[in-house]
């Protein structure tokens, strides 16, 4: 199988490429945004007509959530133009594309689990900018995955394990959103899924379309930054328990509005791939590599 892989620095990206070259008989190309900018198209035809690969991999976008606020056409052009660049060439050459998208398209007001095909209404620029990349890339290209996944944490990268782990150095107590709810998702797992899903459409699954893929159990903010201490606790990264305290959105404003409910039912990826939801506690064990 050849594999191209866009967005080669980010956390899923560093996670395909750790996962990818542990496994000889893929022949893949990780590039960086100086190597490849998605938004470039004629780059984009010149170097996915000169690798032919059989999948495309998205993992480049724009993820500065309140930064999108005042960079709308900046954030449109990297979630939307790239993915349908990727997608419009995938088409010609006959590949899968493989795109991940986000909770974000989804208001957050649902009672329960979001489905696949509930109704999508992104309550920020980032999440309409997302939206409009699944629709391009579905648009342009019938062999898809589009994966929405959520609260994606790892040893690469900026996110909320890194931030809470830099916290302790300052800080014994804290405020931590309560009022939000998710499924914290391990990048490593997003890599795992995305090579399965990719073998089972090589070996002849014709299931494609928006999959739904998150870790669990779900938790507010507030609950997984208590797993995260208590994590650093067991691996002696700090002496003594830091309290957290839960607060409402209200009380920690951002420029960009989040959804209160995150929480995304993973059934179907389960019964159309078999690839079961993993329990974020257990990427929490080693946390010194977050350091
Ligand atoms: N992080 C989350 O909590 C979260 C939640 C839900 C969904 N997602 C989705 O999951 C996917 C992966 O997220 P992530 O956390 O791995 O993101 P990330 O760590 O921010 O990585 C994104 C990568 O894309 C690159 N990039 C930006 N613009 C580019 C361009 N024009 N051409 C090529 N590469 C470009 C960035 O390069 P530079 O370093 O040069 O900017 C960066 O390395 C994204 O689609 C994101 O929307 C993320």
């Amino acid at each position: 199988m050849k594999v191209l892989i866009t967005g080669k620095n980010g956390q899923v990206g560093s996670s395909l490429i750790a996962q990818l070259t542990a496994m000889p008989a893929m022949d893949f190309l990780a590039l960086g945004r100086k190597e490849l900018d998605i938004t470039n198209s004629e780059e984009v035809n010149r170097i996915v007509t000169e690798f032919r690969p059989n999948v495309i991999i998205n993992a480049a976008a724009y993820t500065a959530v309140d930064k999108a606020e005042s960079e709308q056409s900046i954030a449109h052009a990297i979630n939307c133009q790239g993915p349908k660049n990727l997608a419009v060439i995938a088409k010609e050459i006959n590949a899968v594309i493989i795109h991940i998208s986000t909770d974000y398209v989804f208001s957050g007001d649902k009672e329960g689990l979001y489905t696949e095909s509930d109704t999508v209404k992104p309550q920020c620029v980032y999440g309409q900018t997302k939206l409009a990349g699944e629709q391009a890339v579905a648009e342009a290209c019938d062999e898809h995955i589009i994966l929405r996944t959520a609260w994606v944490f790892s040893e690469y990268g900026s996110n909320f394990v890194k931030t809470m782990l830099r916290l302790t150095q300052t800080r014994l107590t804290l405020g931590v959103v309560g009022d939000q709810f998710g499924g914290p998702t391990y990048a490593g797992d997003i890599a795992a899924a995305i090579i399965d899903i990719a073998e089972q459409l090589q070996k002849g699954s014709h299931h494609y379309g928006v999959y739904n893929y998150t870790g669990y159990p779900y938790v507010s903010w507030q609950e997984f930054a208590v797993q995260i201490f208590e994590s650093a606790l067991a691996n002696k990264m700090i002496n003594s328990p830091i309290a957290v305290n839960a607060i409402t959105t209200a009380e920690y404003p951002t420029p960009a509005k989040r959804p209160a409910n995150s929480k995304l039912d993973c059934s179907k990826i389960a019964s159309d791939f078999s690839i079961i939801q993993s329990d974020w506690h257990a990427a929490l064990k080693s946390l010194k590599k977050y350091q």
